[in-house]
């Protein structure tokens, strides 16, 4: 479905829940990242693009003026759930969905933007817990609501830094600024190069015909994936500390080679991961740059197996998928294969050629099928643009 048609199904099914048309209708992408794991909050490089899979909100001002936000979602979410704007905003218990849209609100009234009351009402296509950032989605959506909402439209560095603010305070996940960003700044037929220490974005031109990215959802979703993640993230800090830099970005791989002692094995690994990715993500956007396919997937390749035996965040059907890609090489069309995202289940992307991808899809779907049991979900993606205001339409609303 189009994003305009996306737009159009979610007023339809606003009109449902609440009896009236919504006056506003904001939509934000999921993303892949290309390559540039767990590196965002090492001051590193990230190299993510926005994906054709939106999160809309569509929203209207309370019946009777009631100074509440009512939040309702098509998926399967759960509960309605009601934000009294009248008390000091408070989170929901640990695990409500809503934590996410109540969390961006939270950020706006902080800074003194309050909306009136108002009836919201959101459909996603981003799969949940699919490692597609789903989560930043609902979150840069809801932001890009309560901006055409209120008219005061935030910069985009500091709308992402508000979003990434309410998954930490409001859904209890210490993310870095990846998801956030990528899902405000997107750009279609390009991958966004980012520099998390300076935050300076650099747009990398990915629109040659001839390749494409394919995802492949392996179906599977471990549980343990958030409090691994955090546990990640001290480990690095851990790192950093013992090698005397403010972050890993700061280290180089001789100065861990000589602190090797000093470490816990597991530390040890942890960084090695960390110092060889931040390398290789600059280095894979110039591959790609250069339609140097071969160059970028070999990186691609070279990020997953150290994600798979120094960060140990993937898991055997991720293991899977890449296991099969580079099983039918670059004779059978593939690139460079790597999962993408937080890790323990989610997607792999790989780099294919474009004539191949049927054929790739299908060998891919059919052994991971064989190996695991499991049916796998395949989709290719152009990069799509990032958040954007359907409803009213930007030229047509004055601002
Ligand atoms: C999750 C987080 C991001 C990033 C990735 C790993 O998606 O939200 O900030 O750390 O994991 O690269």
């Amino acid at each position: 479905m189009t994003l305009a048609k996306l737009g159009e199904f979610t007023a339809d099914q606003f009109a449902r829940a609440y009896g009236r048309a919504p006056q506003w209708i904001a939509a934000a992408p999921g993303r892949v990242n290309v390559i540039g794991e767990h590196t965002d909050y090492n001051d590193g490089f990230v190299l993510p693009m926005a994906i054709e899979l939106y999160t809309i909100i569509a929203a209207a001002p309370s019946a009777g003026g009631a100074a509440q936000a009512r939040f309702r979602s098509t998926g399967n979410h759960g509960e309605p759930a009601t934000v009294d704007l009248a008390k000091p905003l408070k989170p929901f218990p640990k695990g409500a969905w809503a934590n996410y849209p109540a969390g961006v609100l939270a950020g706006f009234v902080a800074r003194g933007i309050s909306p009136g009351g108002f009836d919201a009402l959101i459909h996603s296509t981003v799969p949940s817990g699919g490692g597609l950032s789903s989560s930043a989605a609902l979150e840069v959506a809801t932001a890009t609501l309560l901006e055409t909402m209120t008219g005061k439209t935030l910069d985009p560095v500091e709308k992402a830094l508000l979003c990434q603010q309410a998954e930490h305070q409001y859904a209890g996940v210490p993310c870095g600024i990846m998801d956030q960003f990528i899902s405000v700044m997107g750009r279609k037929d390009h991958l966004l190069l980012l520099d998390c220490r300076s935050r300076q974005p650099q747009l990398i031109p990915m629109s040659d015909p001839s390749v494409s990215l394919l995802v492949t959802n392996t179906n599977v979703k471990h549980e343990l994936g958030s409090g691994q993640y955090a546990k990640r993230r001290a480990q690095c800090e851990a790192a950093a500390k013992i090698l005397g830099v403010a972050s890993l970005r700061d280290a180089t791989a001789a100065a861990l080679q000589k602190a090797k002692s000093r470490m816990d094995d597991v530390v040890f690994r942890r960084a090695r991961h960390v110092i060889t990715e931040i390398e290789r993500t600059p280095l894979a956007a110039r591959r790609l740059e250069a339609s140097d396919w071969s160059a970028a997937g070999q990186l691609m390749y070279d990020s997953h197996a150290s994600l798979r035996d120094d960060y140990e965040v993937s898991c055997a059907e991720l293991d899977a998928v890449v296991e099969i890609a580079k099983g039918i090489g670059e004779r059978g069309g593939v690139y460079g294969c790597r999962m993408t995202g937080g890790g323990f289940g989610g997607c792999a992307v790989a780099l294919v050629k474009t004539g191949a991808v049927a054929a790739v899809s299908k060998k891919i779907g059919a052994d991971y099928k064989r190996k695991t049991g499991i049916e796998a979900t395949m989709f290719v993606t152009r990069p799509a643009s990032g958040a954007s205001v359907l409803k009213p339409k930007p030229e047509s609303s004055g601002r």
